[in-house]
């Protein structure tokens, strides 16, 4: 039997396949579906301090093998989250890690606190979105700015702090080293890639925010490469994500250093993607005559 456990920053998964934020609500939709304690965690859609109502519509446009999102963080705040979905996550046996959001970095901090004495078991900090004006990706393109906020979130975090990296950069090694030094406790990445799509007959662009984030099978290349770079040049757990669909392709990320793998678009596609996603993943480790899940981790055997 496969030992299908991966130890994410101390917080132990019951295998390596995560929901990730944005594409899973609360749970409470998919939950119809499958049992939630079938995943090693869910990660929940990024909250902010105040509610927060997201960007005008449309704000999904379907691309080649993808989509184009421009949500804009919608979400009902972070004490909603706490009082109303948080107890009703945690009736099953599944990791509970918190995405935030903040306009600076003490709104970051005043969320790890909450979130802290809340009981979540790890606090991803979002220094990532495309989609929103203020804060969001000028805390991930820039490495001062991403080690601040790490700084601070950890500061206010008594739970593991992983912070969630754009690929919207030019160097993304740039930016882990900074939140590395900062004392971040895991990496994740990618959040989606900056994108537009236009209606030629409108000459309009299909998002009304104008631009968007792509993500969906179409990233999973970038994704790998993302991941293996990361991992060669930081010393911290990552969690991997971007265009997984099947169970090679979590082994890619897996195979180029991730400790685990988020599958988030191809929900939209098949509901049980998580679940198949494990399962194929876990056939693939045994077909290779592996013990543990777990070493598949950076086993890459890359040329030169
Ligand atoms: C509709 C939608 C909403 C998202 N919202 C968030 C969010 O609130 N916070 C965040 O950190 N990432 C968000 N993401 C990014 C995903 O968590 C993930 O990084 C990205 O979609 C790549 O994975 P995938 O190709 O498996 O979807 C969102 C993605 C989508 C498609």
């Amino acid at each position: 039997m496969l030992d299908q456990k991966v130890n994410l920053a101390g917080v132990e998964l019951k295998n390596p396949i995560v929901v990730p934020s944005g594409t899973f609500g609360f749970g409470r939709e998919y939950g119809q579906f499958f049992d939630l304690s079938e995943l090693g965690a869910i990660c929940v859609k990024g909250l902010t301090p105040q509610p927060r109502e997201g960007n005008p519509a449309p704000r999904i446009a379907e691309t080649p093998m993808g989509i184009l999102n421009s949500v804009g963080l919608q979400n009902p705040g972070v004490d909603a989250f706490v009082a109303q979905e948080l107890p009703e996550l945690r009736r099953h046996d599944v990791k509970i890690i918190a995405n935030i959001s903040g306009n600076t970095p003490e709104e970051y901090g005043e969320m790890c606190e909450k979130l802290s004495a809340a009981g979540v078991d790890m606090i991803e900090v979002n220094i990532s979105c495309p989609n929103v004006k203020a804060g969001g990706l000028a805390y991930g393109t820039r490495p001062e700015l991403a080690a601040e906020v790490t700084e601070v979130a950890k500061r206010h975090a008594s739970v593991p702090v992983m912070v969630k990296l754009s690929p919207n950069v030019t160097d993304i090694t740039e930016i882990a080293r900074a939140v590395a030094g900062a004392g971040a406790d895991a990496l994740s990445l990618i959040n989606t890639i900056r994108g537009m799509r236009i209606d030629v007959k409108t000459r309009r662009p299909i998002l009304k925010m104008n631009t968007g984030g792509l993500s969906g099978p179409a990233v999973l290349p970038v994704a790998v490469r993302m991941v293996w770079e990361v991992h060669a040049a930081v010393d911290l757990p990552i969690l991997g994500m971007g265009g997984v669909s099947t169970g090679a392709d979590a082994a890619e990320l897996m195979l180029a250093g991730a400790t685990a793998v988020a599958v988030g678009t191809a929900s939209f596609a098949d509901v049980y993607a998580p679940v198949r996603v494990r399962d194929e993943l876990s056939a693939l480790a045994e077909e290779q005559g592996l013990q543990r899940v777990s070493e598949l981790t950076g086993a890459v055997r890359p040329w030169g």
